[in-house]
This record gives structure tokens, sequence and C-alpha cells, in this order.
């Protein structure tokens, strides 16, 4: 059983949340202001500093412009030998992609928390289907990138659980590849108005 907190209470907090808990493994919400946090009825609710240092794997499902205010709030230190997954979209105010080619949002939350061992998976697939990582009966693809080998052995597990199937996607650094999946995901449900009921599966 891995102890997993799941830092904000949104669309993505609550979407793996429902997840997690259908599973073999522990999962409490880390929040801003637990009395106000829009979890789920029956979920446990604490502070964001408190979440952190109860887990062994921590979720970053807050906006990417608040993942450094959201380190600092809680002190870096408290990341260290623990597994934190990035599941943000670096989008800037116009909702175009923030960085990429050179960097990633999860190289750039690595360099915040050198302690830990960040993951990067989950941010290129809608919320609404990441509770069982399904779309119909499909499973969906979990590409699963980090440069700490059991961690992402740690977080494919996760994602099987829930129903994805996971693939080993690599090094931290093909983060710059599975960021722009996400922005392609955004255009095709959004602009090319396919929806949300829309998701992508590595063939063999
Ligand atoms: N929505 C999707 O389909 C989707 C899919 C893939 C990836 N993502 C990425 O996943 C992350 C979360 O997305 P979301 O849709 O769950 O967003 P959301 O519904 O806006 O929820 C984000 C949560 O983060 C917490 N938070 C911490 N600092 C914050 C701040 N400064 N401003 C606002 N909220 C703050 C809040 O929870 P508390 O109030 O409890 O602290 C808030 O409910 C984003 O980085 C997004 O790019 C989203």
């Amino acid at each position: 059983m891995v102890k997993i907190a799941i830092l904000g209470t949104g669309n993505v907090g609550k979407a793996l949340f429902g997840g997690i808990k259908n599973g073999s493994n522990e999962v409490k919400f880390g929040s801003r202001d637990p009395s106000k946090s829009k979890a789920p009825e029956g979920a446990e609710v604490v502070t964001m500093k408190e979440a952190v240092q109860w887990a062994e794997v921590i979720i970053f499902a807050v906006p990417h412009h608040s993942t450094s205010e959201t380190i600092n709030s809680i002190g870096g230190d408290n990341f260290n030998d623990k597994i934190a997954i990035d599941v943000t979209n670096a989008l800037n105010e116009k909702w175009e992609l923030a960085m990429g080619f050179d960097t990633s949002a999860a190289e750039e939350m690595q360099k915040l928390i050198p302690g830990a061992k960040v993951v990067k998976a989950f941010n290129y697939v809608f919320a609404e289907n990441m509770s069982n990582g399904k779309v119909g009966e499909g499973s969906l693809t979990l590409f699963v990138a980090s440069d700490d080998g059991r961690a992402k052995e740690v977080v494919m597990k996760i994602g099987n659980e829930i129903g994805f199937e996971s693939v080993d996607a690599g090094p931290l650094k093909s983060a710059r590849y599975l960021e722009p999946l996400g922005m392609l995901l955004i255009g095709l449900g959004m602009n090319q108005k396919l929806g949300t009921k829309i998701g992508f599966k590595l063939l063999k």
C-alpha cells in the first residue's frame, strides 16, 4: 500500500482521487485551506504541508503558475526522497505552452525540489478520463517519465490500478514531448470540437 497525497482539490485532484481510492492505496488531499476545499464528501483533507509530510507519493494537481509558491509554502525539504508526480501543463495566460524544447515544467520542478524523484504523468489526459483511465472500453496509455527507475515503477503501478496501460517513456527529459501532447489534446478537444471523451493510446 502506498500513501498518496493529492495537492489541489480541483478537477484533476478529484478525478485522480476517485481512481486511486478504489484501489489498494491510501489517499489524502492537501489543500491551501482544508475548511474551504472542494474535496468530495468523505475525503480526508489536510494542509498541503501535512499531506506531503505524511505521503510517499505526492501528486501536484495545482495550476502550473502556482508550483513554486506551493513548494515554498510547504518547504522543499519535505519532499526529500519522495516521489512527486507533475500533472501540470505549463500554459500562459493565452493558453499557449509557456516552455518547451530545451526544458519542461517537470524538469523545472525537479530543480525546485532536488531531493525528490519527480515523475511526469497524466498531464495529457482530460480530467474527465482520469478516474478510470479509459475512454469507452479502451484503456488510455499512461506515459511515465522520470530519471528514477523505481519511482517510475511505482507510478506505472498506480496508473495500471486506476485502469490505464502504463508505458515507460524514458527519462524526465521526455516531459518535453509529453507536455506538448497536453496542448495537442486541448486543441483537439476544444478547438477541433472533439470534446473531452478522447485520449491517446500507443499501439504495439
Ligand atoms: N483539467 C484537466 O482536464 C487537466 C488535464 C491534465 C492536466 N491538467 C493540469 O492539472 C493541473 C490542475 O488542473 P485542474 O483542472 O484540476 O485545475 P483546477 O480545477 O483549477 O484546480 C486546481 C487546484 O489547485 C489548488 N491551488 C493551489 N494553488 C492555487 C492557486 N494559486 N490558484 C488556484 N488554485 C490553486 C486549488 O485547490 P485548493 O483550493 O484545495 O488548494 C485548486 O482547486 C493544472 O496544472 C492543469 O494544467 C488539467
